[in-house]
């Protein structure tokens, strides 16, 4: 690796002229000598160099598009530390300018010129923290009232994102799972209303789910929530993991109430690197009201004589995230949204009835909510069929498509089906060209004379692991 003998304008200054393009790579130790910036530059750009486009990636939920002024805009900033908020001031500013903006796209009855809420690396962050507040104001409630505390709980339909995996296990609090199952592809309200008690400390409804991009009914929740806790006397309250849906829905479906409008609704996060149109990692988390905060989660600091409130789990972290999606919020402005969501929104319905019209396949769900396309095989069609849903990514991905098949969670964890994001960046013409991939690669496998090895797996009832797209951050099977 040690390249010691470049001089400007020999012909070994040619990245590929050079002796460090004849060694590997370094793996385990640092290399003994430096190399000169091109040929370093070079050799980690080629790294990745047979990595899929992330525009092709449509397993992602993770903006894979911006434009240029974007791009500038955050390329600009990376040196920016979003802590320094005495050095960077204004940036702060520009970040609680976020929280207002997104706390009133979700009809915040905040009156505080602020409004509470905090900036998270991803919604991963984010649901924490609404975790953590819902957690802290529990415990509080049982310690005026003499009770113990040590037994917390939250409930969750079973298709969660594994960050509220994470949250049980960090934190210690028991997570109670409602099964999806074919009657009840989303949240069953009854089923969930069933797990709550005392030590209750919410529920938790999502917005996009993972697996399946439907919505889970809050509405419908918020109405059952407030019978059981009139007649029980608890306070058991709602946080919406709204990771993809926080912001379609204020754009495409203003008047579904799934947000503050509710009662118990008492906070929201998001992520701003999905369908909030910025570059990863950002998210948000928002919540009804500054008393809904727990003081001890918060970090006030006094800013040209107006409160700003910090709350996160990181320290340092980048700012140029803010920067992103502040411009886009004045770029695009609230129609700008409205036309960027309803294309992704369209081409996805498009696809979808592209999808129901083959002989194969069927949708998850008659419904696209939101911009997430999920299909299987036909139950009658996977009877006689050679090959499987995973065979078919195979031969997506040979086209450079990264579209995941994975099995669906417990109770229906014997249903494989296939999902793609259709998020700003893919066009219709490119959602043609993934259907005529789609169509040619399902007509090849349909002239196979023998199963395949995933096909022979599945009639084996052995588990086929995912092909490491980390579509719905399930944990892998172990
Ligand atoms: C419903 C849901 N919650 C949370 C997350 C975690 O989001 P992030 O990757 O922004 O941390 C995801 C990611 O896909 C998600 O779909």
């Amino acid at each position: 690796m040690l390249d010691t003998t470049y001089r400007e304008g020999d012909a070994k200054s040619e990245a590929f002229g050079t002796n460090a393009m004849l060694q590997d790579a370094p793996v385990e130790k640092i290399p003994d000598g430096p190399t000169i910036p091109s040929v370093a530059y070079q050799m980690v750009k080629d790294e990745c160099y047979a990595q899929t486009q992330p525009r092709l990636n449509l397993a992602t939920f993770v903006t894979t598009y911006m434009d240029e002024y974007a791009t500038k805009l955050m390329n600009e900033a990376i040196n920016i530390n979003y802590i320094d908020e005495t050095e960077y001031p204004r940036v702060a500013v520009m970040c609680q300018k976020c929280i207002n903006i997104m706390a009133n796209l979700w009809n915040s009855p905040e009156t505080n010129k602020w409004k509470a809420g905090a900036l998270a690396i991803g919604s991963s962050e984010a649901c924490m923290l609404g975790g953590i507040a819902a957690w802290l104001r529990w415990r509080e409630r049982r310690i005026k009232a003499g009770k113990p505390y040590d037994k917390p709980n939250f409930v969750i339909s079973a298709g969660y994102q594994v960050v509220w995996e994470k949250f049980a296990t960090l934190w210690q609090i028991e997570m109670r799972q409602v099964p999806l199952s074919l009657e009840h592809p989303t949240l069953d309200i009854e089923k969930a209303i069933s797990m709550c008690d005392e030590n209750t400390i919410c529920v938790v409804p999502i917005q996009g789910v993972t697996w399946t991009g439907l919505n889970d009914d809050v509405e419908a929740l918020d109405k059952a929530l407030d019978e059981f806790n009139a007649k029980t006397g608890n306070e058991v309250c709602i946080h919406v993991d709204a990771a993809s849906g926080g912001f379609i829905l204020p754009f495409l479906f203003p008047d579904v109430k799934w947000d503050f409008r509710l009662k118990w609704v008492l906070s929201i996060s998001t992520s701003g690197h999905k369908f909030g149109l910025v570059y990863p990692g950002l998210g948000w988390v928002i919540w009804k009201d500054k008393k809904y905060l727990p003081g001890d989660m918060s970090f006030t600091v006094d800013y040209l004589g107006a409160e700003v409130t910090q709350v996160g789990l990181n320290y340092s972290r980048p700012a140029a995230q803010i920067l992103g999606q502040y411009y886009q919020f004045i770029r695009l402005g609230f129609e700008g949204y409205k036309a960027v969501q309803q294309n992704s929104l369209d081409i996805a319905r498009y696809l979808h009835a592209t999808l129901s019209a083959m002989p194969e396949f069927q949708p998850y769900s008659p419904d696209v909510p939101n911009p997430i396309v999920t299909w299987l095989m036909k139950p009658d069609f996977q009877k006689t069929a050679n090959w499987t849903l995973y065979d078919l990514q195979d031969k997506l991905q040979m086209h450079g498509w990264m579209v995941p098949a994975y099995a669906m969670p417990a109770n229906i964890q014997d249903m494989v089906v296939m999902r793609v994001l259709c998020k700003q960046g893919f066009s219709r013409d490119m959602c043609d060209q993934l259907i005529n991939d789609i169509k040619s690669a399902v007509k090849e496998l349909n002239t196979l004379e023998y199963p395949t090895p995933t096909r022979i797996a599945m009639e084996k009832n052995i588990p086929i692991t995912p092909r490491g797209f980390n579509h719905t951050g399930a944990p892998k099977k172990k």
